[in-house]
């Protein structure tokens, strides 16, 4: 955040209508002297003998998106934002919100404690509170409720989302949408009325009792159904919804502030608001200190295969021309199918209209012929995971792209300095590390080498981030996991449990522990969903490291065409198309055998051991990043963890959870496992450099 403004606030006047104006870039989070701005200026406002009405309005891009949470963990500091609203509705003359922009949390809060709102067209509103695991903690809960009823309030706060202008004029949330000056039509309006209109009296949606109690009951115990009965903020919201009912407003206030305190101090709330600055430090690259992004008009795709064909409908849908480059009349045909495929899906399922997929599809060019590629600004070559074709492909590609033109690899380990020099434009080339599905997953490595040029990182950066992609920057080097954070990680993350497959646990066991972990899936479900096959050629491309163990087990079920899901069989059983598969009694005999060949006698693992020993393989893995400069900083380790692997956001990521442990006792941890595989749990320098030094790795975050 951006140096907070000396004097956020600013008292005007127009006649006989007070504007309360707030200026604190970039999204005029309510700070404490933002808050202390806006109170003396409403007294102020209130004391002086001329004015009729008060107007509370924002310059710059947003009206408040919030509270600060940068505040959240520091010394409280008076006025609260719950203070702030009570003195705004208590105010004796009408009080009006001008809002515009993403209007969210206590900014929404503040609009909803002043007596009348006026909104731009396309502003959005929404109480994203649930996202950091807390809840409205100003007044929301009780406001929201008594302005638009418990369902729909509910719905709001528990979904988070944000809903638009014209929603909000039809459910009584906002007055009036105004049409062209936000600030002018909100004086006019202001000039006519007469009197505060407290929310807090509003009682229009309290009087059907029963009705309103049968939307809370029903709402708790969805939620203890789906999400369980320790689904805190979730369950408080509810709590606070029901006493907006039950109790005076002062009752209800002091309920949700300490309610909002219960989830503040929770685990997963230091967790989500962890994750959430983590995904923005992520996207701050030091390239982009010196050079601005090209503009990206037209991208092109070479290879329609399901990573092509999902980069290529992510594309499409941010409203980029595509050129998909297939060989071939067949390879387009099924390019286009798989396209299609998904326009089809989203429009049955109500998420796109049909015209919208219709105009989407009107900017793709599905095409066999290379040359057409000289149009694109960015070319993105999605081939096969070979060297020897990917560097053709480069060759080719840099042959024929424009001047200007960044070029970029999807390659997920291959060596990225080689793959750029085969294009003869290194500088021009990065690489765009998608996640399948890429149509879907949030996140994207870029890929940097020595030879990349910041323009065309910084191009590359931008793409990502207009795709509203989260970006995280991997300083490839060929280096440990050939460079990128997620696959040197998982890479670290399968070995351990490979470790432990051999000595003695099950693939159902580890599965099972990684999923009570918070994982959704564990990582031998994973390798049947990739496809055993996709493994096993990484392996047989890449050099064995004498540090590590070598665990035959998945070789040789691929020697047996045990290949997962699309063989129906692999770790597990796949019948009937079903996705969740019972145990193969065939792989469990199978790793017995091979135990009492190589004299292994089995022995037991708990769920705990298996959780820990993998999750210091991962935070080793990660320290060894740091320590090589692949990746900047733990939180970014962190971003890509949670976006790429389904890590538990609540957690905030390995690093994170890793300070929770602190890094002196993980390492005195490894130090007994690293007998078992010296790569995986022999302690990285930048650990045992933390640990001797008595710090965590947020303290890298902040260097
Ligand atoms: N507090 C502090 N900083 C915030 C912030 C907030 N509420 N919201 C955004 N920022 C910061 C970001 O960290 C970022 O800072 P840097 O430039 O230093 O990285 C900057 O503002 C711009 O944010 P984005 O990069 O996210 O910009 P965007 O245009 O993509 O998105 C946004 C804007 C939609 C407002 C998005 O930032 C967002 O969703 N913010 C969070 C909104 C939110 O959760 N509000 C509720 C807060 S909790 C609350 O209000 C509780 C209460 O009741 C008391």
């Amino acid at each position: 955040m951006k140096q907070a403004q000396k004097h956020p606030v600013r008292l005007e006047r127009q006649g006989n209508i007070a504007l309360i104006v707030i200026e604190n870039p970039p999204v005029n989070a309510l700070g404490a002297a933002v808050r202390r701005g806006i109170a003396a200026a409403l007294n102020a406002a209130v004391a002086h003998e001329k004015t009729d009405a008060i107007i509370i309005a924002a310059n710059g891009r947003t009206f408040p998106a919030g509270a600060d949470i940068r505040e959240f963990d520091m010394e409280p500091q008076e006025p609260s934002l719950g203070q702030l609203c009570s003195l705004v509705e208590n105010a004796s003359k009408p009080v009006i919100a001008a809002i515009h922009g993403t209007t969210l949390g206590g900014g929404l809060e503040l609009a909803m404690a002043s007596h009348y709102r006026i909104a731009t067209q396309n502003t959005r509103m929404g109480l994203p509170e649930i996202h950091l695991g807390i809840l409205p903690g100003a007044g929301g809960t009780q406001r929201l409720p008594r302005l638009i009823g418990p369902e729909l309030a509910l719905d709001i706060m528990l979904s988070g989302n944000q809903i638009s202008a014209p929603i909000a004029l039809e459910i009584g949330l906002v007055d009036q949408i105004c049409e062209e000056d936000l600030r002018g039509e909100a004086v006019t309006y202001a000039r006519a009325l007469n009197a505060a209109r407290p929310t807090s009296l509003n009682r229009s949606n309290l009087v059907d009792g029963a009705t309103y109690m049968a939307s809370v009951n029903a709402r708790r115990e969805k939620i203890k159904l789906e999400l369980g009965a320790n689904a805190l903020a979730p369950l408080k919201i509810v709590d606070c919804v029901e006493a907006a009912l039950l109790l005076p407003i002062d009752g209800g206030l002091d309920l949700e502030r300490a309610a909002f305190e219960d989830c503040l101090a929770s685990r997963e709330s230091a967790g989500l608001r962890h994750a959430f600055f983590a995904e923005r430090a992520a996207a701050k690259f030091p390239e982009a200190a010196e050079v601005k992004p090209a503009q990206v008009d037209r991208v092109a795709i070479v290879g329609g295969g399901l990573m092509g064909s999902g980069i290529a409908i992510a594309a499409l849908q941010s409203g980029f021309a595509v050129t998909l480059v297939e060989q071939g009349e067949s390879g387009v045909n099924e390019a286009l199918e798989r396209i299609g495929e998904f326009y089809e899906r989203s429009i049955a399922k109500g998420r796109l209209s049909e015209a919208q997929g219709a105009a989407a599809l009107t900017h793709l060019q599905l095409t066999n012929k290379l040359d057409t590629l000289n149009e694109a600004d960015l070319i993105i070559e999605a081939v096969a995971e070979d060297f020897d074709l990917k560097a053709s492909m480069l060759a080719e590609i840099g042959a024929v792209a424009k001047a200007g033109a960044v070029i970029a690899t999807n390659t997920s380990y291959l060596d990225l300095d080689a793959l750029a020099g085969s294009t003869g434009r290194p500088s021009d080339t990065i690489g765009l590390h998608f996640f399948a599905p890429a149509q879907v997953n949030k996140l994207v490595e870029v890929g940097v080498h020595d030879a990349a040029s910041a323009q065309s990182v910084v191009t590359g950066l931008g793409f990502v981030k207009a795709l509203g992609k989260v970006a995280v920057r991997a300083r490839v080097s060929g280096g440990f996991g050939a460079g990128y954070i997620g696959n040197a990680i998982l890479t670290a993350y399968r070995q351990a449990a490979d470790i432990m497959l051999e000595d003695g646990a099950t693939p159902p066991q580890i599965d099972g522990a990684m999923r009570a972990f918070g994982f959704q899936l564990g990582p031998y479900q994973v390798a049947d969903m990739s496809g055993l096959d996709i493994a096993y050629a990484r392996r047989q491309s890449t050099p064995r490291d004498g540090n590590s163990r070598y665990v035959e087990i998945a070789d040789n079920m691929v020697a047996q065409g045990w290949l997962g899901q699309k063989t129906n069989r692999g770790y597990y059983i796949y019948t009937d198309g079903h996705r969740h598969g019972v145990p193969n009694g065939d792989v469990l005999k199978m790793i017995a055998e091979y135990r009492a060949q190589k004299g292994i006698t089995p022995r037991k693992f708990s769920d705990r051991d298996i959780r820990d020993r993998i999750l210091l393989a991962i935070v080793n893995a990660g320290a060894r990043l740091l320590g090589e400069g692949v990746a900047a900083r733990p939180s970014d380790i962190d971003t890509v963890m949670i976006h790429g692997f389904g890590y538990p956001r609540g957690r905030g990521g390995p690093m994170m959870d890793a300070d929770a442990t602190t890094p002196s006792i993980i390492a005195s941890r490894m130090s007994v496992l690293a007998h078992e595989d010296a790569n995986i749990w022999g302690a990285a320098p930048v650990l045992t450099m933390l640990a001797q030094e008595r710090q965590r790795f947020a303290d890298l975050n902040k260097a």
